[in-house]
């Protein structure tokens, strides 16, 4: 028997007693049972509905998802990519791990909504949802344990600060977004926008690149022409379309730290690395290794332990050559 299926086995016994007493049923606590990480010989049942491949973010990410969560430390994880980052496909796989009995459930949402009817059915099944990286809508915690990030909008906010102070007359700048629908780009927006406060830059476009190097370079190559190269700033939401865009500022003969500047968020080696070539001129981290956080939140979950309702992963910003040179040999991602 999974350990949920004895958790719920525990917990209709509490129930039973309880009402037996006229005592209110315990909601967590000892007679919960235990994610003992698998010291009782069960393995906890882990479904991950996951993005699946995306880039060099997703990639270190999940990664450490499935290095956490191993047979050794006491869990079976189950790991179920997106079809083409298709949230039906992540839907289908929600349903059949709740039909399964897992435990737990981890998810990455491809898209930002249309999970209420997902989350009720775990809810039921008495099986807790954790949040990675993704935020979802509505923010309702009932429905879900907790999301594990950095905090997505002060990132941005920092960017937006840097962006700021390193544009003190102002001057032209676009963004190039990840795909429309999902969370995190309009957690970056806002916390960009907030960054900037009364900065004189000025806004001349914004599209999505779809998070890709390829798409970054064409989308910026495009812009470029249509301003007359007169674009001082770039705003890339992840490191591949900053990429990309260094490219496409190059192809154009601009110089990126003397004609143009371009900010990424992730803080993938690749990043780091043009950052200490000058291709770059800031890169902020959205630390992807979490999977020490998630397991010890699944353990809490379990355990009927209170989790906060949003767990914050420390993320560090690098804004020079010197400051990625100094990183660069330790890397992890
Ligand atoms: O949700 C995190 C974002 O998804 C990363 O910034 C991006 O690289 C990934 O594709």
């Amino acid at each position: 028997m999974s350990a949920k299926k004895h958790i719920r086995a525990v917990l209709g016994f509490a129930a039973v007693g309880a009402l037996a007493l006229g005592l209110t049923a315990c909601s967590g606590g000892d007679d919960k049972g235990s994610s003992d990480g698998g010291a009782s010989g069960e393995l906890v049942e882990v479904g991950f509905v996951a993005v699946g491949p995306e880039g060099g973010w997703r990639q270190a990410n999940e990664q450490n998802i499935k290095d956490t969560f191993t047979e050794d430390a006491g869990y079976k994880l189950s790991y179920a990519p997106a079809a083409n980052l298709d949230q039906k496909s992540q839907i289908d796989s929600f349903t059949a791990f709740v039909d399964q009995g897992v435990d737990v459930i981890l998810l990455s949402a491809t898209e930002a909504t249309g999970w209420e009817d997902s989350l009720k059915l775990a809810q039921e099944a008495e099986i807790p949802v954790i949040l990675l990286d993704r935020g979802i809508e509505p923010e309702d915690d009932s429905l879900y344990v907790t999301r594990i990030a950095p905090d997505n909008i002060e990132v941005a906010k920092e960017v937006g600060e840097w962006a700021a102070s390193a544009f003190p007359d102002g001057g032209n700048y676009v963004v190039l977004e990840g795909p429309a629908g999902v969370g995190v780009v309009n957690e970056r927006n806002e916390g960009f926008e907030a960054g900037l406060g009364d900065s004189a830059l000025n806004k001349v476009d914004a599209q999505t690149a779809n998070w890709s190097t390829e798409e970054g370079k064409s989308v910026l190559e495009t812009m470029l022409k249509a301003n007359g190269n007169d674009i001082q700033f770039v705003f890339a939401q992840n490191d591949e379309m900053g990429l990309g865009a260094a490219q496409a500022a190059e192809e154009a003969g601009l110089v990126v730290g003397q004609d143009i500047k371009i900010a990424t968020i992730d803080g993938t080696k690749n990043a780091i690395q043009a950052l200490a070539d000058g291709k770059l001129s800031y890169v902020h981290e959205y630390n992807p290794l979490f999977g020490e956080t998630a397991l010890d939140v699944v353990k809490k979950a379990l355990d009927g332990e209170d989790v906060d309702s949003y767990i914050i992963v420390p993320s560090e910003a690098f804004d020079s050559a010197d400051a990625a040179k100094a990183v660069l040999a330790d890397r992890k991602y």
